[in-house]
């Protein structure tokens, strides 16, 4: 496992493209968010979610943001700052905090909410119902968390060259993997999927569920400003010997996951074998698909 801070490998400039203005807009108008004066953005990181979502609250409303890293609540304030120097400093504070133990009081926000944060806890039911602590009754809860098996498993323009049986291991090296990230207590990456149901177990009201309406799409000549991201991307995973991939970590969750220690082998040189052949159509400026990237927004009202 990696030394550097929480989701460190995942803090890119692409993830400055995940979402498209207006929808997030046309969000904020079916949300009510102009009514709102204070906002929780719990499991923060560097405040990319946050400081979307600022501009869409009441003018002068007041910005809270939790991380457990204090590395990015160190830094968070400095991007935020240097995107909105006009807001009163005394209006938005970033501070360490453990998700399931926040460091703020009861019934206190308009908005609580996260992005890809409930995916990475243990207990993400826990998270929820603290969430629901600090927000007041009647307020809004947004949670956005991915379905991100699909990620691996969605088509791309290598994949229709490829075997039944190819897919099919494929698929059960990621299921195996997302197995056994639950069987270690390192949350659930497609926690999305499971979400509004959580919400109504919680007796929360009013709730909704939406998706996202920007993939992470790939296309010759990758010219936009968003695929030139993610291709910077591509290029620090490719400067590591296995790609994006950990393999001694890959072998325990799908060891944890029940595959059988004699077939890692083989289904790891599989999905090397693919990130490999990816990063050369990309190179020769063939590789083309629409990029997976399920990502839902799921929100109610506190009763
Ligand atoms: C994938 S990042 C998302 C960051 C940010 N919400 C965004 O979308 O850019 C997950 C974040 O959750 C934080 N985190 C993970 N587990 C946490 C916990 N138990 N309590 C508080 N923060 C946590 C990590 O440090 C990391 O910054």
């Amino acid at each position: 496992m990696s030394s550097e801070p929480h989701s460190a490998e995942w803090f890119g400039e692409q993830r400055d493209y995940w979402w498209n203005r207006d929808f997030l807009q046309l969000m904020a108008a079916r949300w009510q968010l102009s009514a709102a004066g204070s906002l929780a953005d719990i499991g923060c990181g560097l405040g990319h979610w946050s400081r979307l979502l600022y501009p869409l609250l009441r003018p002068g409303a007041r910005l809270v943001g939790v991380d457990r890293e204090p590395r990015w609540i160190a830094e968070a304030p400095v991007l935020f700052r240097r995107v909105f120097p006009e807001v009163p400093p005394d209006l938005i504070s970033f501070q360490t905090g453990a998700a399931t133990q926040l460091p703020l009081q009861d019934n206190t926000f308009d908005v609580v909410t996260c992005q890809t944060l409930l995916m990475h806890l243990p207990d993400p039911v826990a998270g929820l119902r603290e969430m629901l602590r600090i927000l007041r009754p009647g307020g809004l809860l947004v949670c956005v968390e991915p379905n991100n098996f699909w990620n691996y498993v969605a088509c791309t323009s290598l994949t229709e060259a490829e075997s039944v049986e190819t897919l099919v291991r494929r698929f059960e090296f990621w299921l195996r993997q997302h197995r056994g990230r639950l069987a270690v207590g390192r949350g659930n990456h497609s926690l999305g999927d499971l979400l509004p149901g959580y919400f109504a177990e919680l007796g929360l009201s009013d709730i909704r569920v939406y998706q996202n309406d920007r993939p992470a799409p790939l296309f010759p000549p990758y010219a936009s400003s968003d695929q030139k991201a993610l291709l910077q991307q591509e290029r620090q995973w490719e400067a590591c010997a296995t790609g994006p991939w950990d393999k001694p970590d890959m072998r325990q969750l799908w060891l944890k996951g029940g595959g059988v220690e004699a077939n890692f082998e083989s289904a790891f040189d599989d999905i090397h074998g693919k990130y490999r052949a990816e990063q050369k159509a990309l190179k020769e400026g063939s590789l083309h698909a629409s990029g997976g990237s399920i990502n839902y927004l799921v929100s109610a009202r506190k009763p």
